[in-house]
């Protein structure tokens, strides 16, 4: 509610024609630092625009933002406070930019540029494999999407490390086709006019390791992105098509509009065999099934550990994030059954596609405790909502942040 609040009545005063805004947020349930926080989020989130293509940009800017802190003893927390809303902020406002570019723009090799930037500005390591390194690795499924694309495909690995001794080893994982066309099972107009956010979960993975190094969390975290398009050519991967994933399982391909989890399913072996980590999480743009049954206000969780998803709800709890989860029930797994390989990449069966999509990609978690975030519907707003205009959402960045803050046990 401060969030939202701050919001609504910073965006009110700019549009007033403010430029310098001072707020007082009278005490409540919050501690200092908690409401600086969200104050500052609120106000930063709540007057994002992209006006990047536009001619006439909006004259009407915030250019100071001020906070008052009555009480002499909360000023220590409520500078924290500040510092972190606006990291958090940030991180999420880098995500809805990359949402917001177009697939013209914002390809497998942009990309791979940007995460090459975040990683010189914040000291991280950045490793890129290409096509070929890909396929020499095995990852079939990844590649086998990849095939029908001119843009080269790049699989991005970013390491952030702390200075001490990390308390955890996590694996952030970002679903990044950059357009989804469907490929040779190719999407209606309709379906496919707003494919370029199919890399949100890609963006949010960017977000979160621009602010890592500014919050130096006692964490080593992981961030995979399998980028790629998904397009329909005369090189393009056929329905009926049989690859081969990195821990060795064949899938059969029943739609190639079923990208996404090819392409998760290879980053996850990865994190698997190259990483070893004690728990790994995926945000996805993945099903429409999600969209129908949580709508476009909240995020779907499934996960194979139950202390994980736990932690995740609690920190999309923090950072106002509506999640819900969905369960991972066996037998379901049953219509991903094919004749010829392993596995079938669409269900032969009716409904529950949101969890159908999570019962395949659990294939390849090896064991390790996997929590899946199907943000399919959250991604990306047709209208204006409290905390943003209409367009990338930038979800799951300040989930991320407060479930990586709560491994790190301050905050
Ligand atoms: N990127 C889409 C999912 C999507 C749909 C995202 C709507 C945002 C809005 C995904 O790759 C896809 O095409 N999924 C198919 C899977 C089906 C072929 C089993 C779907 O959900 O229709
Ligand atoms: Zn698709
Ligand atoms: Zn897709």
């Amino acid at each position: 509610p401060v969030r939202r609040a701050a919001a609504a009545a910073v965006r009110r005063a700019r549009d007033l024609g403010a430029a310098s805004i001072a707020v007082f947020m009278p005490p409540d349930g919050l501690s200092p630092r908690e409401r600086a926080q969200a104050v500052v989020e609120g106000a930063w989130l709540g007057t994002y625009r992209f006006e990047k293509y536009l001619k006439e940009k909006n004259s009407k800017v915030v250019r100071s933002l001020t906070l008052l802190e009555p009480d002499r003893r909360s000023a220590a927390g409520a500078r924290e406070g500040l510092r972190l809303g606006r990291v958090w902020a940030e991180a999420t406002c880098l995500t809805r930019d990359l949402v917001n570019e177009p697939a013209n723009v914002v390809t497998p090799t942009f990309l791979a540029g940007r995460a090459g930037e975040i990683a010189k500005e914040g000291g991280l390591t950045l490793k890129i494999l290409e096509r070929d390194d890909c396929a020499t690795m095995g990852m079939g499924a990844y590649v086998g999407v990849a095939q029908g694309s001119q843009e080269p495909p790049k699989f991005i690995h970013l390491t952030y490390k702390p200075k001490s001794r990390a308390r955890r080893r996590v694996v952030i994982i970002g679903k990044g086709i950059t357009f989804d066309s469907g490929g040779l099972d190719l999407k209606t107009a309709d379906g496919m006019l707003r494919m370029k956010d199919d890399m949100a979960g890609a963006a949010a993975v960017l977000g979160l390791f621009q602010a890592l190094p500014r919050l130096k969390p006692r964490v080593e975290v992981h961030g995979l992105i399998a980028a790629t398009e998904n397009m329909p050519s005369g090189t393009a991967q056929r329905p009926g098509d049989i690859v081969r994933a990195m821990n060795g399982l064949t899938v059969e391909i029943g739609n190639t509009d079923a990208e996404g989890r090819l392409t998760l399913a290879d980053a996850l072996s990865y994190a698997v065999k190259h990483i070893e980590p004690d728990e790994m999480i995926d945000m996805a743009t993945l099903t429409g099934a999600v969209v129908i049954a949580l709508g476009q206000g909240v995020s779907g969780l499934m996960a194979s550990s139950d202390d994980l998803a736990a932690r995740v709800l609690g920190a999309a709890d923090v950072a106002g994030e509506r999640t819900w989860r969905l369960p991972l029930h066996d037998e379901y797994k049953d219509g991903l059954k094919s004749d010829v390989a392993d596995l079938n990449n669409i269900s032969s069966q009716r409904g529950a596609g949101a969890i159908v999509a999570a019962l395949f990609m659990r294939e390849f978690t090896g064991g390790v405790p996997w929590a899946h975030l199907d943000i399919a519907g959250t991604a990306f707003t047709e209208r204006e909502l409290p905390l943003g205009p209409k367009g990338g959402t930038g979800v799951t960045v300040r989930t991320l942040l407060a479930y990586v803050a709560a491994l790190d046990g301050r905050r």
